[in-house]
């Protein structure tokens, strides 16, 4: 048996949420191996919506296991108000859902040195989503942090060095005003610890291997996107971990040979949130019309996204880093009222034609477009691939002669039953 691996091609916000939860059926197994509560995955279903951080979205269907990996951080406030809200619409997830040991935890003051940081970085800042994030991995690769299985031992002697350290930082360094935020939250995060530690803590490495064993089938969820990974995104304006299918064998102790399919999750257009360059961004009327037909505001921060075309450059790059088998077109039926679609197929620069995804993607980037013509269909009400106008199978199958791989899942609207798998 093989971990399949589901991950965004893009900026984030792919609807990764919706897709593991549609493809959860098929698997015993539902586990998410880095990021942390910078994610927002949205579920849909029988009217109900519902917003994940770190959970991974397996969790609505019975009897599965869920697993948080050792390389996900956690903030035990967020993680918290998720099982309450979960517990309010019904749902125990006390003995589905398992927490790695080695995952690390987002301590009050990451949150705050998060908010410091982007404050005198100024007009140059990341735009975080202001969770932690950066602050907690900084020091989980300067070896510095604290982990889910310290929880165990002289946790609060190891938690006081800790966040002395910090503050000393957010005071001296940052001449940040700390002490009321701060003294508000640690009273929540501790509170948060105690929920966290009714969980079930595990070696979740050896579990998934254990699992694998056992011919149990394990999707990996990933979080954030690919042009938001550490390595290989547009570097600084990244999230701080490997999104990448990569990311999942060091996120969760699986050995590259059993990685088995990788779904290539993106959106038939673009969005962004947050700083950074943005090649096929339309700073106009069709960028307005995008985000009102895709409600593309953030799931966890609710900042208006940044919309766009499709970028066929930074597919590509994003398949050809990730191994991708087989891609999930989202959010097909935000092109529904389109005349013409267009798709960037690559970018001018300085007079020359690129297509590899540039070491610095800047102003002098002028994305080449080829335009299709839009179907004009409404297509939230579709249930089988028969009933594509013919314009959507033009543009499906563009996308497929360009990045030489299938299409295999179209998604037409937020809920669960707006899923069209293909037949090929
Ligand atoms: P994730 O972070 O990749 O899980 O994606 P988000 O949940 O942050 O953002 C995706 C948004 O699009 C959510 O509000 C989803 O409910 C919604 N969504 C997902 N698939 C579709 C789709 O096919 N059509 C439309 N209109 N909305 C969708
Ligand atoms: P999901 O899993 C979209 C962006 C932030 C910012 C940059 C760094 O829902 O797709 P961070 O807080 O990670 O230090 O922020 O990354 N970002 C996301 N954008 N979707 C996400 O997650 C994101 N997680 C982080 O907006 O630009
Ligand atoms: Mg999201």
């Amino acid at each position: 048996m093989k971990v399949d691996v589901l991950l965004g091609l893009q900026w984030g916000d792919e609807g990764k949420g919706k897709v593991v939860d549609v493809l959860t059926p098929k698997y015993d197994v539902i586990t998410r191996f880095q990021g942390g509560p910078n994610a927002g995955h949205t579920l849909e279903f029988n009217n109900i919506k519902h917003v994940l951080h770190t959970i991974p979205s397996g969790i609505f269907r019975e009897n599965k296991i869920n697993i948080i990996g050792n390389g996900v951080v956690i903030d035990p406030v967020v993680f918290k108000n998720e099982i309450e809200s979960l517990n309010k619409i019904g749902f125990d997830i006390s003995k589905n859902l398992f927490i790695s040991k080695k995952a690390h935890l987002i301590l009050p003051t990451h949150r705050l040195l998060d908010a410091a940081s982007e404050q005198k970085k100024g007009e140059t800042k990341i735009g975080s989503t202001l969770k932690g994030i950066g602050p907690a991995y900084k020091d989980k690769i300067g070896r510095e942090g604290l982990r889910v299985g310290d929880l165990k031992f002289n946790f609060e002697e190891k938690y006081s060095l800790r966040v002395e350290n910090h503050k000393i930082m957010l005071k001296e360094l940052f001449k940040y005003d700390f002490e009321k935020a701060f003294n508000e939250y640690e009273k929540d995060w501790f509170e948060g610890i105690k929920v966290l530690k009714s969980f079930q803590i595990i070696d979740s490495e050896y579990m998934l291997n254990q699992l694998l064993s056992e011919n149990k089938t394990i999707l990996a969820e990933g979080a954030q996107g690919t042009l938001l990974d550490i390595d290989f995104g547009s570097y600084p304006f990244v999230t701080s971990s490997n999104t990448i299918c990569a990311g999942a064998c060091t996120g969760l102790g699986i050995a590259p040979q059993k990685i088995g399919n990788v779904y290539g999750i993106f959106k038939a257009y673009c969005t962004r949130v947050g700083m950074g360059p943005f090649p096929t961004e339309l700073q106009n009327e069709t960028g307005d019309k995008l985000r009102k037909a895709g409600y593309e505001y953030g799931s966890t921060t609710g900042r208006p996204r940044r919309c766009g075309w499709l970028d066929m450059v930074a597919l590509k790059y994003s398949v050809m880093i990730n191994g991708v088998t087989e891609l999930i077109m989202m959010k097909t039926d935000v092109l529904d009222q389109l005349e013409t679609i267009k798709i960037c197929v690559g970018y001018e620069i300085n007079g020359e034609t690129v297509n590899k995804f540039p070491y610095e993607l800047n102003g002098a980037v002028t994305p080449i477009y080829v335009e299709l013509p839009g179907w004009q269909t409404d297509l939230t009400k579709i249930r089988h691939q028969n009933e594509f106008p013919e314009e959507l199978n033009n543009y499906i199958n563009f996308i497929e002669d360009e990045m030489g791989i299938p299409v295999t899942v179209v998604s037409v609207g937020p809920n669960r039953e707006q899923t069209i798998i293909l037949e090929k």
